[in-house]
């Protein structure tokens, strides 16, 4: 059989697949938002249905405290290697929802592209692995290894209920390799293998001053202001020179990159100028420094403020002392950073710069640990090859600034090595308005995704008699 029967299917059936994830697109299944868990369970079901229709055999929801996911399965011989598929059908929120140009939940075309919230983050992904299984299915009536597929609806929140639903189910999740496809590509002529993802630690500030707003005039002066006060604490985690985390204890456990590393580090294309365009024009770049860009975003830990509020900022003007302020925090963590331990030291120095007349509080909260997976474990191997058949050039290897904290569970609960191959482009606008899926991404993605398939049966049948 050869593989042009899979590159044919897809080809003659790409109008209903983009058709279909446009229906998918549809359901609201932000997991961050507790008025939205009915539509994140319907998506979920979606999702279930879908996996059958595209020949998978059993497809559950599998239930936690939190959001449920989805599992499917087609078993076709215990004696061939397994891969688990591993995706998130849930998506960020929308806001500000004026600078969409189309509704975030009715996708649309434009130019080659398909925008919709969860185009590529990651419900567009996930699609495309369910279309590839489709094609062998249709095409040659059964699949060359089995396949298993985990789709989490708490991705995008914090996988809060992961970790627990992976030691529950290890059995059923078992298998020889993880595969996920929640990553980015360097450029559309440029394909890329992503091999490690940043963690996560995040931590909520709240300053409480007076129990309701003050008038600024006839209480203001004798009165510590919580913004005020807010904006010290936050400017005072970075060294303004430096721009290093002052945070005690920050960097003890931080991996330092050693040669080879930073060879590995130098090898990433970085294009200054097409860096600043897809960072929406900044002016210049900033960083700690002696180190360029990729190891900024692969190998340093940063501290970043996602939120802030507090007091008026409405129309006009509104002459008071507020009530309270707050910020979000998070810090991205590289390889031997923990995550409960950075929100403990983030919380501690907060919580150390509380000056006196205010009550401050900072709340640790869910995070996520860093992971770096094998370049030469065979199953990267084999997607390199069947990247290399559909865009016509072998992958470079690439180290991601996102998280997806599973991924690190899979490895450390399951000691399951993973392919990071994902078909997003870096102009993509993830949790941003506008978020699209290049329909062009979208058609080679399923192809790659349906040779892997091919490749990793035989290139993990090989590795399997070579270590017996
Ligand atoms: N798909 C992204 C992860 C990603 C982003 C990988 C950019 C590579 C480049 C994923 O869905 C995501 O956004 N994850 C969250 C995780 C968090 C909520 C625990 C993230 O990175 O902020
Ligand atoms: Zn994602």
């Amino acid at each position: 059989m050869t593989t042009d029967d899979l590159d044919a299917y897809c080809a003659s059936h790409q109008d209903r697949f983009v058709a279909e994830l446009v229906e998918a697109l549809r359901i609201p299944s932000i997991s961050a938002d507790p008025a939205y868990a009915a539509e994140v369970r319907r998506n979920a079901d979606h999702f279930r249905q879908a996996a059958l229709d595209a020949g998978l055999q059993r497809a559950d929801l599998i239930e936690t405290s939190g959001h449920p996911a989805v599992y499917a399965e087609r078993i076709v011989d215990p004696s061939l290697p397994t891969a688990l598929i591993y995706g998130h059908h849930d998506v960020q929120p929308v806001d500000p929802l004026d600078e969409w140009t189309s509704p975030p939940f009715e996708a649309e075309v434009r130019d080659g592209n398909l925008y919709g919230r969860g185009a590529v983050d990651d419900k567009g992904q996930v699609w495309m692995h369910l279309k590839a299984i489709e094609a062998h299915v249709r095409t040659r009536g059964e699949l060359p290894l089995n396949l298993k597929l985990i789709v989490e609806g708490e991705e995008e929140s914090g996988s809060e209920h992961f970790d627990e639903l992976v030691e529950r189910e290890r059995r059923r999740l078992h298998a020889d390799v993880l595969v996920v496809s929640d990553t980015a590509v360097i450029a559309p002529g440029v394909p890329s293998l992503c091999t490690g993802l940043r963690g996560l630690a995040g931590v909520e500030v709240w300053v409480h001053g007076p129990s309701v707003d003050l008038h600024s005039g006839a209480f203001g002066g004798a009165v510590a202001n919580p913004v005020d006060v807010l904006a010290r604490i936050l400017a005072g985690l970075h060294d303004p020179v430096t721009r290093l985390v002052t945070v005690p204890g920050f960097y003890d456990d931080v991996h330092e990159p050693d040669a080879e590393e930073r060879a590995f580090f130098a090898r990433i294309p970085y294009d200054d100028s097409e860096f600043r365009r897809l960072a929406g024009g900044v002016p210049a770049t900033v960083g700690e420094q002696g180190w360029a860009v990729p190891e900024l975003l692969g190998a340093r830990p940063t501290l970043e403020f996602n939120g802030i509020w507090g007091g008026y900022s409405g129309p006009g003007s509104k002459t008071i002392i507020p009530a309270t302020a707050g910020a979000k925090i998070s810090c991205r963590l590289v390889p031997n950073q923990d995550p409960d331990d950075i929100a403990r030291k983030v919380a501690a120095a907060v919580l150390a710069a509380a000056p006196a007349g205010v009550r401050v509080t900072a709340e640790p909260k869910a995070g996520g640990r860093p992971v770096v997976t094998p370049i030469d474990h065979p199953a990267v191997q084999a997607a390199s090859r069947a990247v290399a058949r559909v865009f016509g050039k072998n992958p470079l290897f690439t180290r991601e600034g996102g998280s997806i904290p599973p991924v690190e569970t899979f490895s450390r609960v399951m000691g399951m090595p993973a392919v990071l191959l994902g078909f997003g482009l870096p102009d993509d606008r993830i949790h941003a308005p506008n978020e699209k899926f290049t329909l062009d991404m979208y058609a080679k993605g399923i192809r790659v995704l349906a040779h892997l398939w091919d490749e990793l049966a035989v290139g993990l049948r090989s590795s399997a008699v070579a270590r017996s």
